[in-house]
């Protein structure tokens, strides 16, 4: 996680791209905003890296602000409460609505607003 937060902030920060990252020790769950361009190249570097599988887009599209403007990457590790909060989007995916992504995206604002991640 060391390696991938330090390249991301690398990157990211040159990018413009701003976000947030969770992980339960299985599962990732990664919000990332910014130019549309710069978004698909970085989806293409992280659909190469064999550090993980089974890539799912839950929800894209676009947006008035950012909603992590001073985070390159705000990273969260693993808890159950945060286990529980990706098993839900993800029991969701076929399903309209989807406020298992808006409940997860409010963690990630908890997370930043309470200062336990890292940009
Ligand atoms: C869950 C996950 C999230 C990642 N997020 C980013 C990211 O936000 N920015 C980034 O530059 N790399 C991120 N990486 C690392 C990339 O997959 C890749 O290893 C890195 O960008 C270097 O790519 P390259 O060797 O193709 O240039 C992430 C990797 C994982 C597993």
């Amino acid at each position: 996680m060391a390696d991938i937060i330090a390249a991301s902030r690398r990157w990211n920060n040159a990018s413009s791209l701003t976000g947030a990252l969770i992980f339960t020790g299985e599962y990732f769950a990664h919000y990332i905003e910014g130019d549309e361009k710069a978004i698909d190249q970085l989806k293409l570097k992280i659909r190469r890296d064999p550090r993980h599988t089974d890539i799912v887009t839950l929800s894209e599209g676009p947006i008035s602000q950012r909603r992590f403007a001073r985070w390159a990457i705000a990273y969260a590790g693993a808890s159950q409460y945060v286990a529980q909060a990706i098993a839900l989007p993800l029991r969701e995916i076929d399903r309209p609505g989807k406020s298992g992504v808006n409940k997860l995206l409010r963690l990630m604002d908890e997370f930043v607003s309470q200062d336990y991640s890292h940009a």
